[in-house]
């Protein structure tokens, strides 16, 4: 079965935000581990095209919508070349074969009765593209997430019949595992114990959206169209807009990784309209934390946006997805903060993964080389470093699986530590200039140079540059994590190895 996952699709009215780029690297960083382990993997990430805050946008500027987007979302594809990003694809929901899916999708949805005429009457924030549960007053409100004003609206729009879906919404917010971290399940939980309403999925007075068919004057409300991006987003280039084709490419998706403040539209809206289309559900939502900088939230009034091009024509790759991966547990909020960020890459990747790398292989290409010295009592399964390497591979491997990508980076930097330790402790620099000790020393070597190996290797997911260098620098093929559609060749079918990685006994 395909591992489906995606990204939000990202809203093009401005360029990548760090809130984009940190989804984009984690959802990058799962995708590589799947891979890895032998999964065929289809990462989606795309642009969100549509709505009133686009047109506003755009209109700003002086361009047409369309020309908008263009610009906007050939940023975002550049950036995540940049990054090296793994995605499969990149779906833009202005694409012409879109349209045709959200309107064989509205068909479905129409056929099962769940279309509604009524009249929206409330509080909308443009820059959410949502209504906001405040009650009707004289003086607009301010949106609780940007501080701007809120606009009253009053229309008649269609409405889609979520009203019809609590019993199964309940019961699909209270499976295990389906709304992750479990943290997060509380506030859907409320809101869905408060009484589900039906939602109005058109605009009227909107051109820039897709027109619903049968209903002029309408056009799709954003999210409506936006959500279905992740289908349309299954096709291979040169399918014909099919829903089924697309939705049998890789539907369901294995998750939907997105921020905390757009939950409620991918754990209560999304699945009860692919219940009215007949779809099936996808199998998690991974809502994680917001960015802050230095304690502050980050907002273009306060002049303190981390610019994520600019981040990585700074730092590197390696040392951003090093920081956010690795100090910001996935799921919290996390505090972006210049001085541990330094201290962090300093430490883990400088001090303690390239110290290991360049002592150990400086030893063999001085004493045996720049061979793998004779494996001796170094390969043996009792040997104090098989342990270690046993705990951060099981720990690891399990903590990559769950999204938990902080675990998984301090049991392979853990292993980093013991190696180093274990070479500290043997200290085969002064062992070498005794004589007969040339044996323990190679095995010593080994141990620690098969060590570095699984350290690299572990990280492949976390960090794709370290970790091909790191390789590259023990003689050992990359890890093949990164190519789209690629599987694991690193893989161990090793009876009682961990599935997927290598074991020691590879190395001999
Ligand atoms: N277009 C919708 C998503 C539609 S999905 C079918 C959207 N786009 S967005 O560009 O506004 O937001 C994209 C993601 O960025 C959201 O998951 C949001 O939570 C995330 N972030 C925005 N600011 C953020 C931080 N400061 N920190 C972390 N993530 C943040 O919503």
């Amino acid at each position: 079965m395909t591992y489906t996952l995606t990204t939000p699709l990202y809203y093009v009215n401005d360029k990548p935000h760090l809130g984009s780029a940190y989804t984009t690297l984690a959802c990058d960083a799962l995708a590589r581990f799947q891979r890895l382990i032998g999964e065929p993997v289809l990462f989606i990430t795309g642009c969100d095209e549509h709505g009133q805050k686009i047109q506003r946008t755009a209109e700003a500027a002086g361009l047409s919508p369309q020309a908008h987007c263009d610009a906007v979302s050939a940023q975002y594809r550049e950036l995540w070349q940049r990054w090296q990003i793994s995605n499969d694809r990149l779906i833009r929901t202005t694409d012409p074969r879109h349209r045709r899916i959200v309107e064989q999708f509205f068909a479905r949805v129409e056929a099962n009765g769940d279309i509604v005429e009524g009249r929206q009457q409330g509080w909308y924030c443009v820059a959410c593209e949502e209504f906001k549960d405040e009650p009707a007053t004289a003086a607009a409100p301010q949106c609780p997430i940007h501080q701007r004003p809120l606009e009253w609206r009053d229309e008649l729009n269609l409405f889609f019949r979520l009203s019809r879906y609590q019993e199964s919404i309940e019961a699909l917010i209270a499976q295990p595992g389906f709304i992750q971290p479990v943290s997060r399940r509380n506030e859907v939980e409320n809101f869905v114990r408060q009484g589900l309403r039906d939602f109005s999925i058109s605009r009227v007075n909107l051109p820039w959206g897709i027109p619903v068919p049968g209903h002029d004057g309408h056009t799709f409300y954003v999210w409506f169209d936006a959500l279905l991006g992740y289908i349309t987003a299954l096709l291979e280039e040169g399918d014909a807009p099919d829903l089924d084709l697309a939705v049998a490419r890789g539907w369901p998706a294995a998750v939907h990784v997105i921020g905390k403040d757009i939950l409620r539209f991918h754990a209560v809206y999304w699945p009860a309209m692919l219940l009215s289309a007949g779809l099936p559900l996808p199998r998690q939502v991974f809502g994680h934390g917001f960015l802050t900088r230095e304690g502050q939230k980050m907002g273009k009034s306060l002049g303190n946006v981390l610019d994520p091009a600019l981040l990585l024509e700074r730092c590197g790759r390696d040392a951003v997805r090093w920081y956010l991966l690795r100090d910001i547990p996935f799921g919290e909020d996390g505090d972006f903060q210049q001085q541990r960020f330094i201290d962090l890459v300093n430490n883990d990747l400088a001090n303690t993964i390239g110290n290991l790398l360049n002592r150990t292989s400086s030893m063999a290409r001085r004493w045996f080389a720049g061979a793998v010295p004779p494996a001796g009592d170094g390969a043996r399964d009792d040997h104090p470093l098989a342990a270690a390497a046993h705990q951060a591979r099981t720990t690891t491997m399990a903590a990559l699986a769950q999204l938990d990508f902080r675990s998984a980076a301090e049991a392979a930097l853990q292993l980093a530590i013991s190696a180093n330790g274990y070479l500290n402790d043997q200290a085969p620099w002064s062992r070498m200039k005794q004589e007969g000790h040339e044996a323990q020393v190679a095995a010593d070597l080994y141990a620690v140079l098969e060590a570095a190996r699984l350290v690299a290797l572990l990280l492949a997911p976390l960090l794709p540059d370290l970790s091909a260098r790191m390789l590259e620098q023990l003689a050992e093929p990359a890890a093949e994590s990164s190519r789209p559609g690629a599987t694991g060749r690193n893989g161990c079918a090793g009876v009682g190895c961990g599935r997927g990685l290598p074991c020691r006994s590879q190395a001999r």
